[in-house]
């Protein structure tokens, strides 16, 4: 990979990071806002259905979703460190045949990608520039839901994340965040037959939007 954010992510979210995570993981399980994302799909239905986690992370979500009826998984994450490490977990946690891992960008890999019944971004068109690729690529793979978990776009995060992109500048590290409007999202969402099907708000002063959207 070699754009500039993709060589930012690798930096971002290197070994280090992916250690704390994964201790993170197994002293108190998932983040509250990917809780949340879980439980709304499983409470849906995912009974046989497959998964596409793009962005995964250490894998959070491929890992309850095995334990709670998915099939199989798919995971294709940007950071070689998460992709090892969630692949490392899952054949801890005795899914690992279940669950196949590539590392790369979405949006390049995306033509060799199988559909899924159920797509997963959880904080990840945040860490993306060219969100209208990545969300009308990734819907077109979602058979039935789509999982979305990203920033509320108001003035005060919308300027927090040009702050964070400043210092970022300043230190020579080429990672960037993006503050995507929620309206467009949904636009590009709307236009791949997506309507919502659950919405809440989670983290300080509800930074996180927590969506889940149904095809048709
Ligand atoms: C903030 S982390 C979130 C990780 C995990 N979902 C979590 O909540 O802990 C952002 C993740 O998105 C991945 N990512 C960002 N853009 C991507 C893309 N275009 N294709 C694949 N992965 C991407 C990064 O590699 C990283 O794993």
């Amino acid at each position: 990979m070699t754009c500039p954010q993709c060589q930012g992510i690798e930096r971002e979210f290197g070994e280090k990071t992916a250690a704390k995570k994964l201790l993170r993981y197994h002293r108190d399980g998932p983040a509250k806002s990917t809780s949340l994302l879980i439980e709304t799909l499983i409470s849906l239905g995912v009974q046989d259905m497959t998964l596409l986690d793009i962005g995964g992370g250490i894998g959070d979500i491929q890992h309850e979703m095995l334990k709670n009826g998915i099939t199989k998984s798919t995971s294709v994450d940007a950071s070689s460190a998460y992709a090892a490490a969630a692949r490392k977990e899952a054949q801890r946690q005795g899914h690992g045949e279940r669950a196949n891992f590539l590392h790369g960008d979405f949006v390049d890999l995306s033509p060799e990608v199988e559909d899924a019944d159920i797509v997963t971004l959880d904080k990840v068109i945040c860490c993306y520039d060219d969100m209208r690729t990545l969300v009308s690529a990734s819907a077109a793979k979602a058979k039935q839901y789509y999982g979305l978990i990203f920033p509320y776009d108001t003035r005060w995060i919308k300027a927090a994340v040009k702050i964070a992109n400043f210092f970022l500048a300043l230190t020579g590290n080429p990672f960037r965040s993006f503050a995507h409007p929620t309206a467009l999202v949904e636009d590009i969402l709307k236009a791949n037959d997506f309507g919502r099907n659950y919405y809440t708000r989670s983290g300080f002063l509800g930074f996180w939007q927590v969506i889940v959207y149904s095809r048709g």
